[in-house]
């Protein structure tokens, strides 16, 4: 009887407490897109320094058939890397392969098929990259899905943590051995995880990774940006300790007008659209900071890693540097990828 006239109460509770965290994730990450907004009007508009050529490596980049991802890999396509495009839609893909191939004749750039939502896509992707015996300089972390409703990859992650993180984790872990033996002291291979400044107002619970308590889409986006962060930032001391020629770091391209917007609330997504044309930067811009963070260590031989925005090494928020935080979540995503 007791029971019986709680449980409505409860229900009711819950789903006050589940709208309340959904409304405070979205103000809080549509007050920070409006300061960064502020803060990126304010800067120079980003120039990517003069690279010299980079002929002989090897770069794979992940969703780079559109968005920031396209210009990375048009970029060190036309410096001469030899580029593999992993990514999920084929047209798309190929058509970015033509696209830059009939920009630059010589190009060498080739679409391999990725969805970081298997985690057996990503191990066919290394499997198959493996078998050609190509050295990899460079591996650029950079497809992600932003806003997404609740949902999970084929292996039962939440969508948001299982591409933009645990995907990447599982290609880096699984890739990380050619990286090493590709570089060499003062010319270091590059692991480069697009993060982005929402992983300022991410949390990660070590016991909650895959959002099950209260799902918040614009939450599940910051949290697996800021597990970018910390994977990138234990990642790099691992190496550095190892003295592996590896550098590890994350970047935040800044707003860029993309199609990452793309699952916005509709009337949110027509103001954004407006808003973007004029204030956000363009693809090339937010591939700029990507392109420095992946090519300035090894050009100047400086030890690398940390966090870049704005075309520069910067500073970011305190949880990124907590070593508990980063070796915990390290631990429990090779228990849940099944690794060692
Ligand atoms: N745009 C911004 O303002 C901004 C700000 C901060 C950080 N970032 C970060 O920058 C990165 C690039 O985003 P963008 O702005 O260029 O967005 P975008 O144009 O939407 O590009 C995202 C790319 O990721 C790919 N992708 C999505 N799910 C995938 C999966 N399961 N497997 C393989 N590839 C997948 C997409 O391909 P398909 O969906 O076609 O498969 C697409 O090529 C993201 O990590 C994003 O979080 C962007």
């Amino acid at each position: 009887m007791g029971c019986s006239l709680w449980a409505p109460l409860d229900i009711l509770t819950t789903m006050l407490s589940n709208f309340f965290f959904c409304l405070l994730s979205a103000v809080k990450l549509y007050l920070l897109g409006f300061r960064v907004l502020l803060a990126q009007l304010s800067n120079k508009p980003l120039r990517l320094p003069v690279m010299p050529r980079q002929d002989g490596k090897v770069a794979i980049v992940t969703g780079g058939g559109r968005g920031i991802g396209y210009e990375v890999v048009r970029h060190l396509a036309r410096l001469g890397t030899h580029v593999i495009i992993g990514g999920r839609d084929e047209q798309e893909g190929l058509a970015a392969v033509r696209r830059i191939c009939e920009e630059h004749k010589e190009a060498k750039v080739e679409f391999r098929k990725l969805d970081l939502a298997s985690l057996q896509s990503v191990r066919q992707f290394t499997k198959s990259f493996k078998e050609r015996d190509l050295p990899l300089n460079i591996l650029i972390n950079n497809a992600g899905v932003m806003l997404l409703p609740e949902g999970r990859t084929d292996d039962g992650f939440e969508l948001h943590f299982g591409v933009n993180y645990l995907g990447h984790f599982l290609l880096t872990w699984l890739l990380l051995d050619t990286l090493k033996d590709s570089g060499k002291c003062g010319d270091n291979s590059s692991v480069v995880s697009v993060s982005s400044s929402a992983h300022g107002i991410g949390e990660i619970r070590l016991n909650d990774l895959n959002c099950r308590q209260h799902y918040s889409a614009h939450a599940a986006y910051c949290n697996s940006k800021l597990a970018q962060l910390l994977f990138s930032s234990h990642l790099h001391q691992e190496l550095q300790l190892g003295g592996f020629p590896v550098i590890s770091c994350a970047v935040d391209p800044g707003m860029v007008d993309t199609a990452l917007y793309h699952h916005l609330w509709t009337p949110l997504r027509m103001a954004q659209s407006l808003i973007a044309r004029l204030l956000f930067r363009t693809p090339a811009e937010g591939a700029a900071t990507v392109l420095s963070a992946a090519l300035s260590p090894a050009l100047n031989g400086d030890c690398g890693g940390g966090y870049w925005a704005n075309g520069r090494r910067e500073m970011t928020t305190p949880p990124s540097f907590n070593p508990q935080l980063q070796r915990g979540l390290w631990e429990v995503s090779i228990q849940l990828l099944g690794l060692q």
